[in-house]
């Protein structure tokens, strides 16, 4: 049985093309906010990132740098290993295809189904698009013949190559599709990805896996055949096992069982198709859940990406905006599952009046009347409020529904969901007016303030994932451990006796140019 109590949760690994932008950055992010999220469910996560760095692609990004393939690749991939340190990222490992130990896995994988006779020698003519690193059906096409993501006609490429029977477990994986509905989230990407099987099944072409080395040597060798290597999309995918330490390492037999991938809807056929039948034939179980996300769109409503030179850099942004407000922006903003369009309106709005407005004056002025009314003192006895059943109660429908949400991984909803605690917090100021009930000197006055600032706490222990370095900051003033697991009730939350004479503001505005 695998455990519940572990999780593991993998980014693509990047091309080393280009250096990161912020389509990179968003599902680094996202897999980062789960991890973070599994970590305070108490679970042990192993959270894997890394780098694609064989092929036709990097060869020819290599050769316009006047670079070997080897030097230029350990350069972009540090690009990207500082890139998600200067973010935080808490994955606990960074897997290159070129390290060593990867590569023997994908050697040894690939003479396991050849020698299961899995594997064959055929010629094919087919329309291969470098940009995707795969051949492209008819129907891919844009109108004009052009690749949709890349904007440019795909090759004609006739050669000898290695195929791998990929039909033989089509219809093994088709079934457990159908059975298995929940294996690849949103909805729509799983239709698609049943759509895809039923075609290919149609179609009943295997899956090209070598390239000659007469065209390209930058790869794995195979294993049964020297003058070939293997085609990237079986050394990328086979990462997520190698990251582990398949076949018999610890972390393979904890994690595996309970594999998340991450991915855009750009690369969903090799996860969606090739990897789970790669993982039939080579008899390893298939992953737990895929989960797809939509494009950020840059100008012209395309997918932000290095070669349409539409891309967005996250140092830049970073430097700008701060490590929080990024990531609440892009963790909020897409609708996990379709596609956002990134403006600097959006940005500003989505900071100015979820952070700045509904949380970071609700805290301000909340800490504000206990240092007025009360003199920093928090009271939790005294004279009943009303506000304090009615907190209870929506704190923790909020925090229940999060959970829920997070689970099916629509992120943006389960933010939206725990805001609904500032959103009461800041009705109830208006409705009880506390200024008035301080003239009147109503006894229950502290009893209302302690119970904003316990909501205002709780709702900081779930946004924990997303504001990892904002959240900390407010819950280490009141005394509030942030490693701490998620609160179920208002119940479970002990205030100081005091609140800090100052504090800082935690959401200034943001303005940008
Ligand atoms: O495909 N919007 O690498 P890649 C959202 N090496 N996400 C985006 C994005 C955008 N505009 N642009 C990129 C590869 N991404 C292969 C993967 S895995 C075994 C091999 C993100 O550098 C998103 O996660 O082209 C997408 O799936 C991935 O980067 C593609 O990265």
């Amino acid at each position: 049985m695998p455990s519940q109590k572990a999780y593991y949760i993998t980014t693509p690994i990047y091309y080393v093309n280009a250096k990161p932008h912020l389509g990179h950055t968003y599902t680094t992010i996202a897999c980062d906010s789960m991890a973070r999220h599994n970590r305070f469910l108490g679970k042990d996560v192993f959270f894997l990132t890394g780098t694609d760095e064989h092929g036709d692609k990097i060869v020819k990004a290599a050769a316009k740098e006047g670079k070997e393939p080897d030097m230029y690749t350990t350069r972009i991939s540090a690009l990207f290993r500082a890139a998600w340190e200067e973010l935080h990222i808490s994955h606990n490992h960074f897997i290159r295809t070129t390290d060593a130990n990867h590569k023997k896995n994908v050697q040894n994988i690939l003479q396991k189904i050849y020698e299961k006779g899995d594997i064959y020698l055929s010629e094919y003519e087919g329309k291969y698009c470098t940009g995707c690193e795969r051949y492209l059906t008819d129907k891919e096409l844009t109108e004009d013949g052009l690749c949709p993501d890349h904007r440019i006609a795909p090759e004609i490429i006739k050669e000898k190559n290695y195929f791998f029977r990929m039909q033989k477990y089509l219809t093994g994986w088709l079934d457990t599709l159908k059975k298995n509905p929940d294996i690849i989230r949103p909805e729509r990407y799983y239709k698609e990805a049943v759509a895809t099987a039923e075609e290919l099944l149609q179609m009943g072409e295997d899956l090209s896996i070598s390239r000659p080395k007469s065209r390209l040597t930058w790869g794995i060798e195979l294993p049964f055949d020297t003058e070939y290597v293997t085609y990237v999309w079986f050394d990328a995918l086979l990462n997520y096992v190698s990251g582990v330490d398949y076949p018999d390492g610890e972390n393979y037999a904890k994690f595996w069982p309970v594999a998340h991938h991450m991915i855009a809807k750009d690369i969903l056929k090799p996860h969606g198709i090739y990897w789970p039948t790669m993982l039939l034939a080579a008899d390893i179980p298939v992953y737990r859940k895929l989960v797809v996300h939509g494009y950020w769109l840059g100008w012209g409503d395309m997918k932000m990406s290095k070669s349409l030179d539409n891309a967005l850099d996250p140092h830049t942004l970073l430097e700008k905006i701060g490590e929080d407000n990024l990531r609440y922006f892009l963790m909020r903003e897409m609708v996990f599952g379709n596609d956002s369009r990134f403006t600097e309106e959006a940005l500003q709005l989505r900071i100015n009046t979820d952070l700045s407005n509904d949380l970071g004056n609700l805290a301000q002025r909340t800490l504000s009347m206990v240092k007025k009314y009360q003199n920093g003192s928090l009271q939790t006895s005294g004279e009943h409020h009303p506000v304090e059943s009615t907190f209870r109660e929506i704190s923790q429908l909020a925090g229940k529904n999060f959970l829920e949400l997070m689970e099916s991984y629509a992120v943006s909803r389960a933010l939206e969901e725990i805001f609904k605690i500032s959103r009461a917090a800041n009705s109830a100021i208006e409705e009880y007016k506390p200024w008035e009930m301080a003239k009147r000197s109503e006894p229950n006055l502290g009893v209302f303030l302690s119970s904003l600032i316990k909501g205002i706490i709780f709702l900081m222990l779930y946004l924990r994932p997303f504001l990892p370095n904002k959240t900390t900051v407010f819950l280490q003033m009141l005394h509030v451990d942030p490693h701490a697991p998620y609160p179920s009730s208002l119940d479970d939350i002990i205030l100081p006796d005091r609140i800090p004479e100052s504090w800082e503001i935690l959401f200034p505005r943001l303005e940008l140019e």
